[in-house]
């Protein structure tokens, strides 16, 4: 597990896009694993530009999104479709039948997620999966308590996640309960996993992520079993992580990197 840390969000960010764009230009019709929320924005935003400015190519790119709301139809400004397509899709040029993001309105989600997962397979399995981390620990919505073997399921949301996204809705009824979700055990199936994690307020929980047990409490714990995953941080995020100088000190000396004289 890599450890890498960037004075600021951006910087972060967009360390974080140079990955997705290393193996798009090294592998063309790439399967990428997508993440929501407020973390992955300026990742996405950098991958644009890339798009738009150095001519990074989307055309047989395949996307898997970890997650979406129960209840929510694909034009819902929260729903995950509708932010997968304001602040990516729509800016590049994959076709969007190549995009994949769980369904939030189907009736049978036992069959829908066995589809999911086949459909992962079908396309070759995800390369590259982008995470963002819950200030409970969580990946996708693998909530503390999901074992770290779990497939793609609908999942009843943790309390502190249900406060956290009501920001997003006008009334706290209306903030969703469930979600279809990636499961532990199907994130770690893609080849490589880069978690983005910036601020204060995610301290506390990469800190456990990265220095803890791994446990089915922390399900973020789970990155420490994958043979090649990486985890962007800020300042902040990284600032309560006991090792903080050792994961620079790697980064300085990587294998292969020049050596002072
Ligand atoms: C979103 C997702 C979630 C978020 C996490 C952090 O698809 O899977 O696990 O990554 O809740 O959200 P932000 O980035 O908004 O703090």
């Amino acid at each position: 597990m890599e450890v890498v840390v960037h004075s600021t969000y951006d910087e972060m960010s967009a360390a974080a896009a140079k990955e997705v764009a290393k193996l798009l230009n090294t592998k063309p019709n790439a399967v990428l694993g997508l993440a929501t929320g407020s973390t992955p924005l300026a990742l996405y935003k950098e991958l644009i530009r890339m798009h738009k400015h150095e001519g990074l190519d989307f055309t047989q790119v395949t996307t898997f999104n970890l997650d979406e709301y129960c209840g929510l139809s694909a034009d819902h400004e929260q729903s995950y479709h509708y932010f997968m397509r304001e602040n990516l899709f729509k800016h590049i040029n994959i076709p969007l039948q190549n995009t994949h993001v769980p369904s939030g309105t189907t009736r049978n989600h036992e069959a829908f997620c066995a589809w999911y997962e086949n459909r992962i397979k079908e396309c070759g399995g995800i390369d590259i999966q982008i995470l963002g981390i819950g200030s409970d620990g969580h990946i996708a919505f693998n909530e503390p308590g999901s074992s770290l073997g779990s497939r793609t399921r609908i999942k009843t949301l943790a309390k502190v996640t249900i406060d956290d996204n009501a920001r997003f809705f006008d009334k706290p009824e209306d903030v969703p309960i469930y979600a279809i979700t990636m499961g532990v055990g199907t994130i770690l199936e893609a080849r490589k996993l880069v978690l983005v994690a910036n601020g204060e307020s995610k301290a506390d929980a990469i800190a456990a992520a990265i220095e803890g047990s791994v446990t089915s409490m922390i399900t973020a714990s789970a990155l420490q079993l994958h043979p090649d995953s990486v985890i962007f941080l800020d300042d902040a995020a990284a600032s309560k992580l006991k090792l903080r100088e050792y994961y620079d000190w790697i980064q300085a000396n990587k294998p292969g990197a020049p050596r002072p004289e």
